[in-house]
């Protein structure tokens, strides 16, 4: 395995381990995200859902909170991790999130619960994004 792979082992597991701390009782659908930032830190966030359905959140935007009250600002790569044998391919609401925080060149992994690994880059997920 090189250190690339290594890298990428490390991430998978730490999505897998607040994976398995999301609040999704409404979906059954747990979510886990993991991400690097410029700082070589890795933050992480499940999905936290609500009695009052709208008000849940997704995985990605609370990895990227994470890094955010972390004191960083940019994604390295973030990884998603999905609870079953289907990608979990992010929502267009995260994909503007991580965007904030990310270069087009910025690289989204997408993990099966079987350890399968697609990633895409930021400007593959979101093209043409709104930047002002
Ligand atoms: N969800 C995420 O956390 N991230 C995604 O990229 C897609 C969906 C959550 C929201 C909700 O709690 C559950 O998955 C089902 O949609």
């Amino acid at each position: 395995m090189n250190k690339q792979q290594t890298d990428l082992q490390s991430l998978f597991n730490a999505a897998l381990d607040v994976q398995a701390k999301a609040h999704a009782p409404y979906s059954d659908y747990r979510v886990g995200s993991a991400l690097v930032a410029e700082n070589g830190n890795t933050y992480t966030g499940c999905n936290v859902e609500n009695v009052s359905f709208p008000l849940g959140q997704c995985a990605e935007g609370n990895a990227l909170a994470a890094m955010v009250a972390g004191g960083a600002r940019q994604v390295k790569e973030i990884l998603i991790a999905s609870p079953n044998e289907h990608f979990c391919s992010p929502c267009g609401g995260c994909r503007q999130r991580i965007f904030e925080f990310a270069s087009k060149d910025t690289l989204v992994h997408m993990a099966t619960s079987e350890g399968e690994i697609k990633t895409l880059s930021m400007n593959e997920i979101l093209p043409f994004a709104f930047d002002q």
